[in-house]
């Protein structure tokens, strides 16, 4: 089997069902398949699950599927193989990255933590297990305000990797957590001039903001929050017309709970292309994720003395966010 490329690199037989073919796997091998809200159309349909990143990480965390096939990026997968060591847990695509969890390199980080004692370190889930073991707390964007709320208010904190989620959680909350200096470069790249256009061509338009964006685009926003907390808002509004500022794959769920409204996707700085994709995410394929279950590869794996340190702050952050009642 060839998994130099990071997925499993074998010819797939002409003419059949891909999707059929990977039901029947999936049942075969009694996995579940999770999915991100910016996978492909195709892979989304698929999947047994999809969530954001808490979702995914409390889903994990609970299922009985002794195999996880995670079509999402490889920080993901990591996640969920800290929660369930004992599972087989599948990235179909172990290239999948992800920019902000590289603007962290974990050497680097525990310098910076070293330097600053005294502090809690909250990381975003966006970064690897080697950094989550030099961590106190994690947040995704889903609880990262009310995790933060929840310290005492003179609690000196770091938070990484992501400035822009660190720069909004000050800005509402007062706190002024010394921040790393990373980002994701999908969220970082909307135009403001091209976001003006918009809410000019569509008036009525309600602007929703992932974090993770840059403070010139936030404060454009009717609604700044996480992939969930935007679909949300959308499925519970009143407005007819959203322009949405993320990875454009969360379109595909807001349109499937609204069919009767309209999401213009925001886009990028550069080139001429209407929307914003993180190329990482959309290197799950229906080939990729067939072969995976077939092969059952590429397996992610962590090394146990990093898990049994960063599982802490994990469940830390699963815990915190079922008592403040944001999981279940
Ligand atoms: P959420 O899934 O927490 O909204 O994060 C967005 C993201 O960039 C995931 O990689
Ligand atoms: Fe990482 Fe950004 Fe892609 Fe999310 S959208 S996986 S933060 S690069």
């Amino acid at each position: 089997m060839n998994v130099e490329k990071g997925y499993v690199d074998e010819p797939i037989q002409d003419g059949i069902d891909l999707r059929e073919e990977i039901l029947r796997l999936k049942r075969e091998r009694n996995a579940v398949i999770m999915a991100h809200y910016y996978q492909r159309e195709e892979i989304q349909q698929l999947a047994d699950h999809i969530g954001d990143s808490l979702a995914l990480a409390q889903l994990a965390a609970k299922t009985d599927a002794p195999v996880i096939v995670l079509c999402g990026v490889h920080f993901m997968g990591e996640t969920a193989k800290i929660l369930c060591p004992d599972k087989t847990v599948i990235v179909p695509d172990l290239s999948a990255g992800c920019s902000l969890a590289d603007s962290c390199p974990a050497d680097e980080f525990e310098r910076f933590v070293n330097a600053h004692p005294g502090h809690t370190v909250i990381s975003y889930v966006n970064t690897s297990a080697a950094v989550k073991a030099v961590t106190d707390v994690v947040v995704t964007s889903s609880n990262a305000k009310e995790i933060v709320g929840s310290l005492p208010e003179d609690e000196k904190i770091i938070f990484g990797p992501d400035r822009n989620l660190g720069n909004y959680i000050n800005s509402i909350t007062g706190r002024d957590m010394i921040l790393w200096d990373g980002a994701c470069h999908v969220h970082e790249k909307f135009s403001v001039q091209k976001l003006v256009d918009l809410k000019r061509q569509y008036p009525d338009a309600k602007v929703l903001v992932h974090p993770e964006c840059p403070k010139p685009v936030r404060i454009l926003a009717d609604k700044v929050g996480s992939t969930q907390a935007l679909l949300n808002y959308a499925v519970d509004s009143e407005s007819k017309q959203f322009i949405v500022c993320t990875e454009s794959g969360i379109l595909i769920e807001m349109q499937r709970r609204c069919p009767d409204k309209t999401f213009i996707p925001a886009p990028p700085e550069d080139g001429t292309c209407a929307c914003n994709e993180c190329e990482y995410m959309k290197l799950i394929t229906l080939e990729k994720l067939y072969n995976s279950l077939k092969y059952m590869a590429p397996e992610i794996t962590v090394d146990p003395e990093i898990a049994k340190r960063a599982v802490k702050p994990i469940q830390r952050m699963l815990d915190i966010s079922r008592d403040l009642g944001i999981i279940k």
